[in-house]
Formats: C-alpha cells, structure tokens, sequence
C-alpha cells in the first residue's frame, strides 16, 4: 500500500546532522508553523554514517528520526551516496573520478564518485539496503531519494573498460563498430577492442562539446548515463527489497545535459526535479522545464524536490526572489504537474559554500523574517488546497518532442553553426503555445502520438531507429506535424542518410534540402508570411519544394525566393517545414491560426505574462492562473469557476482581477 497523502506536501531538505540537538526542538516547532510537513533527511550523511570499513552509525540519525516522527512529520529519505567520505578516498581511490582533461581527482566536493568504481557500487549498495532495513518500520516515509542530482562523467581507465564492454553489447563486432562510427575517417579503424579509449582532451575532443568522432562522443554520453543509472538501480533494487511499497526516486536537475532522463524515467517510481531559475530565466522556460519532468512518465504528476525560499547563492548576481514570487514560482510548479513544494533547505548552515543560500529559518534563527513569513502564509493555503490537485493530469492535444540524444548528438556536430542550441530552439515552440495558453506535452521519442491533434519535434536532426514509421503513421492518420531546418541528418550513430536532407523526412515533408547556410549573430535574413516580415536567423536551408507547397520564401541574400516555409499534405495531415529559426512573434502568430485551424481552444484570454494551466482529475477541473508580472491584470476563462484560495466565484468570460505575482486557482463548474 502505497501512504496515504492527502494534500500537497510541502517542506524540503533538512540537515539536523550539522547543528547541536538543542537546536532540532526548535526547528520542528518553527517548521510546523510555517506548515511544513516534510522533510527531506540524509542527503550528505555518508562520513557520519560510516565512520570507517567496517563500522555503522546510525545512532544520530536514530535520534533525528525520531525527533521528526514525535513532531509529525513525513520523510523522504535520501541514500547520502552523493558525496562519499574521505576515507574511502584515502582508502579505496578507486573511488576516485578521473576528469575531462585527465586528472585523477583527489577528495572533495560531492557528486564526485567514478560510476563504475566497485568500492562505490559496494558500500552505496549496502548503505542504501541497510537504511531501508533499520527505518522500515517508520510509517512516516513516504519516498525514497537515491543519491542527490546526479550528474559527473568519468574517464578513468575502468570506465574505459565497462565503455567496451557496453560498445560489444551494442554492437557485437568490431566491424558493426567500426561501421557505426566510420572509423575509416582519418584512419581510426580499430582492430581491438583494447584500442578504443574514453573520447576526452585527451584523445578525441579539444573542449566538452567539440570532438573529431560524434559516433564516439554520442556513445560515451549514452554509456554515462547508463552507469550512473545503473548505480542508481543497484540502490533502488537495495531499498525495494525492505520497503518494497514506499516509492523510489531521485532528484533531476532539469536543464541537465548529462542524464537522458527520459531513459531513466522508467526506473523512477515518480519523478522529481529541483528548480533554480536564474533572475533572469524567462517564465516560460521554467515551465517547460515543469513539462518536460511531467512528460518523464507519461503525463503523471511530479515531486518539486527543491527550489529556495529566497536565493540561490551560486548565481553571479544572487538576486532575490521578490515578495510573492517564491509562492507564485511554487503554484507554477503545481500548475504544472507537481504533488509538492519542497525546498533546499529549512535552515541556512554556517560554514562552507551553501551557508548563505536561503533557507526558511535564516541565521538570526527566527521565525521573524520576510521569507520564514512568505512560506508560512504559503504553508497555510497548501493546507487549504487539499487534495484537489494530488495525481491530476493535463490533457493536452498538442505535443513537443525533446529528445537527450537529439541535444547531445546536435551539441557534438561540427557545423552548421556553434550558435545552434537545441533547448532554445524547442523553447522557442513552447514559449508560442505558453502566451496563446494551450496546455503542451514534452514528450520523448518512445510516446504514444495517437491522442495528439499537433506534434512538433524541433531541429530533429537524428531519427533514432523507425522514428521516421512513427511521423509518418502520425501524419497519414490526420495529424499535423511541424519540423524545422537541420532535421532528419542522421541516424542514432551521426551517420548521415543518403539520398538528400531531411533523410527519412523527405517523403512526408516533400522537401528536398540542398544546402544550409550559418549566419552569424549579428546577421539576419528575413521572409515573409500572411502579408508579415519575420527575421531568419541562425540557420537558413535551401530548399526545393517537392510535393510541398510554398508558404513563405526569403528576401534577401542569393537564395532570395526559396522557401522558408511550406507544407506537405500527406496522407490525412499534413507536414510543415520551418526552414530558419526566427522570433517570438512569428511562432505566435503561426501556432495561433494552426490552433483554430485544428479548432484547439485555448483556456482563456490573458495577456502573454498571465500564464495559464489547468488540471484535471475525474470531473474536476482546476485552472491556475499566474501573474508573472509586477503589475495587476485581468483575464478570462470559458467556464464559471471558484477560486479556492479565496472563495470568489466568477462567471465564465467574466474579467478576473489578479495581482501583480498573483495567483488564482479556479476550480470550474
Ligand atoms: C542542489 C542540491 C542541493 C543544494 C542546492 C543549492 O539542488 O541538490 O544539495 O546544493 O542545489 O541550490
Ligand atoms: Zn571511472
């Protein structure tokens, strides 16, 4: 049996280890006032935990558990893998990462384990089992938190050797290798296994995303997060064995390059993600980021693992959250998809490199603070919302596919331009369908398309496997796709399909892609479209329209006249081709009038910095409204609603007042 959770839990990282027990009575009675009803224990505990080889001490944490049990509250248990303690460093350096440039680390920092080291896969395994065994009895754990954010490659000799034994299960001989990769480039043909080395400064490349061989670096990135994953199951299986009913998780990171979190996401039994925009992280890139963790597992709600109360110290400039934005960036998270609003961390530490990131109780030590005030008054309503919320879904018509292997193998290319950045292009799709306030999946490549009216799959520059069946299925059964420029290049091992770009796409797009040009940043082309000039930018191809028909061509430059955009109707749907990259305005515009065309509707009228969401759960319907602006606004909806944090109760197409940071959660009638 899954426990019982009947509201939005809210509380956040809790480290008791670092303060004198004194201390631990205090925090709980002012946690418990701020409505905090969760905490997240033993992320760094390792060294306290395991004070040598043979030794354990649990008795601390014994003591910590209790506290938190007597004041009510919920656990989510973390593992303390993500930093080990030194002594195993000194005493196991196998433990040790190897970096980028080839230096053997030494002890420090965390997230600093080799992935394959068999001291860290010994003692996290037995660490993770022991915990769940010894706190089993505890009903008040409601999840458990494997290993913290993680994320470090390594390029030590061991990992070199579990790459090639990972490379003979992928492709079996040296000959379907040395294929796959196109060794006979610059005479790299293998004859060994033994021969094959971790592509770092050392060997292939000459800086992080820049290599002479994509089809090596792409596999070295996959094998990554196959071993960290693979560490990560070696815990969840650990845990499972004592506590087979509690769910496992761990904490993602969002914008993070490294994890294909789609390819872990069916090992996590939710998913999790913490959140630091910078001050200057637009609206709706947070909330893609909120989509794209509730897409991880198919729609289902998510855990917000953290974010802080106040500031992140690590920013350049640590600018602070301003009154009421930290409640209004939490109901994003909820609007989202998101069953709690948890923090890093309830109180601030006083030494090292995290002791003035925020945290709900601040070194003064009381409650008497803007922040303690700002989550308490946000602990108060979340007790109010109940479960409304809890487990619902957002049943969107429209999807935008975001790909790990996609970015990483884009990242990698050499050409046509370094200025091409994967997630900003499929931000540029999702920012459109944000301000005309139209719910969107993030999916991956392993989704169902059928219950979708509109997919758009950005710079699909590799088509993995029969992705290229799964379009075209897709688009011959009525739906509507949207692809862009340097799209269907490759095939899952960088090689490129023959036969003219966009590859596999050809058919379905009726396109023929002939050149692509780079413009650099401060150059720009330009088309025109329903009587409107956009600028192209970044990239531009030249294309011949096939079967397609012309909606747009350039102005300018020696391709003056071709296409920068056109559509194919194949099948029952039809293909949409964007041949450049452009400006916010343009994805408005085009995204607006295919919405009515495929008649969605979207869930109000608001301006472009009132976001709205909604939820859905059996016959209740909630829609959030969030006013990411410093000024008051109106908006509608299309239905009757009640505001739950206030009572209100408004009438459809009724103009609703919100606040400058306000929110509103309008369950309707
Ligand atoms: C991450 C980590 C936390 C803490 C915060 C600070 O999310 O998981 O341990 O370091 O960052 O922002
Ligand atoms: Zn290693």
């Amino acid at each position: 049996m899954e426990k019982i959770i009947d509201k939005i839990l809210f509380g956040g990282d809790y480290n008791p280890e670092q303060w004198p027990e004194d201390v631990w009575q205090e925090d709980m009675r002012m946690l418990k006032d701020a409505g905090v009803d969760i905490v997240t224990l033993n992320v760094f505990s390792w060294a306290m935990l395991q004070p040598n080889e043979f030794f354990y001490d649990f008795r601390k944490l014994d003591r910590i558990m209790q506290c938190v049990t007597e004041a009510g509250m919920k656990v989510c248990m973390a593992t303390s893998t993500a930093a080990h303690p030194a002594w195993m460093a000194r005493r196991h350096p196998d433990i040790l990462r190897v970096d980028f440039d080839g230096h053997k680390r030494k002890f420090g920092s965390r997230h600093n384990s080799c992935p394959s080291s068999p001291t860290y896969r010994k003692y996290s395994k037995r660490l993770a089992g022991k915990l769940a065994r010894r706190y089993r009895k505890y009903d008040n754990i409601v999840a458990w938190h494997v290993s913290n954010e993680y994320s470090t490659d390594c390029y030590c000799e061991r990992c070199e050797r579990n790459f090639r034994k990972w490379l003979k299960r992928r492709y079996g001989s040296l000959e379907a290798l040395n294929a796959a990769w196109n060794t006979a480039f610059w005479g790299h043909k293998f004859y060994s296994w033994k021969e094959i080395v971790a592509p770092n400064n050392l060997s292939e490349h000459f800086g992080y995303t820049r290599t002479c061989f994509q089809g090596i670096s792409l596999d070295y990135r996959r094998f990554q997060s196959d071993m960290l994953l693979r560490d990560y199951r070696t815990e969840y299986n650990a845990i499972k064995k004592y506590t087979p009913n509690i769910p496992v998780t761990t904490n993602f990171m969002g914008y993070h390059y490294q994890i294909d979190q789609k390819a872990w996401a069916p090992y996590l039994d939710f998913a999790a993600w913490d959140n630091y925009p910078a001050c200057d992280s637009p609206e709706w890139s947070v909330a893609m980021w909120h989509d794209i963790t509730r897409g991880l597992k198919g729609g289902r709600s998510f855990w917000l693992m953290e974010q802080t109360p106040s500031v992140s110290n690590w920013n350049r400039y640590c600018a602070l959250k301003r009154p009421g934005e930290m409640r209004e960036l939490s109901y994003q998270a909820v609007a989202h998809g998101a069953d709690t609003v948890m923090f890093f961390q309830m109180r601030r530490s006083i030494g090292a490199c995290e002791k003035y990131h925020g945290a709900i109780i601040d070194h003064v030590g009381t409650e008497n603070t803007r922040v303690f005030k700002e989550c308490a008054e946000l602990g108060e309503e979340l007790k109010n919302l109940k479960a409304v919320t809890l487990a619902a879904r957002t049943n969107s018509r429209v999807a935008i596919l975001f790909d790990w292997e996609n970015w990483w193998a884009i990242s990698y290319s050499a050409g046509p331009t370094t200025e091409l950045n994967y997630p900003e292009e499929v931000k540029k799709f999702y920012r459109a369908f944000y301000e005309l306030h139209i719910p969107v999946d993030m999916i991956g490549c392993e989704d169902d398309l059928s219950k979708y009216d509109l997919v758009i799959a950005p710079v699909l520059y590799m088509i993995k496997g029969n992705y290229d069946v799964k379009l075209n299925d897709f688009v011959k059964r009525g739906g509507h796709l949207v692809t862009t420029f340097f799209s269907g290049y490759v095939n899952e091992n960088d090689l490129v399909t023959l036969g003219g770009y966009p590859g596999k796409l050809r058919d379905i797009l009726g396109i023929w892609v002939e050149e692509i040009d780079a413009l650099p940043a401060e150059k720009e082309n330009n088309f025109t479209w329903e009587g409107l000039d956009y600028s192209a930018k970044i990239v531009c191809d030249l294309l011949h329209p096939e079967t397609a028909e012309v909606l747009a061509s350039y102005n300018n430059d020696f391709y003056a006249g071709m296409p920068a955009l056109t559509v194919n109707e194949y099948g029952d749907g039809k293909a949409y081709y964007i041949a450049t990259s452009s400006d916010p305005d343009f994805y408005y515009n085009f995204f607006e009038r295919m919405a009515v065309e495929l008649n969605i509707p979207s869930l109000g009228e608001a301006p472009k910095d009132v976001e709205l969401t909604i939820r859905c759960k059996g016959s209740n319907n909630v829609i959030f409204a969030l006013n990411h602006s410093f000024e008051h606004k109106c908006f509608k909806i299309w239905s009757d609603a009640t505001d739950l944090l206030t009572g209100e109760e408004f009438r459809a197409n009724e103009e609703i007042w919100i606040d400058n940071m306000g929110v509103r959660v309008l369950k309707t009638r």
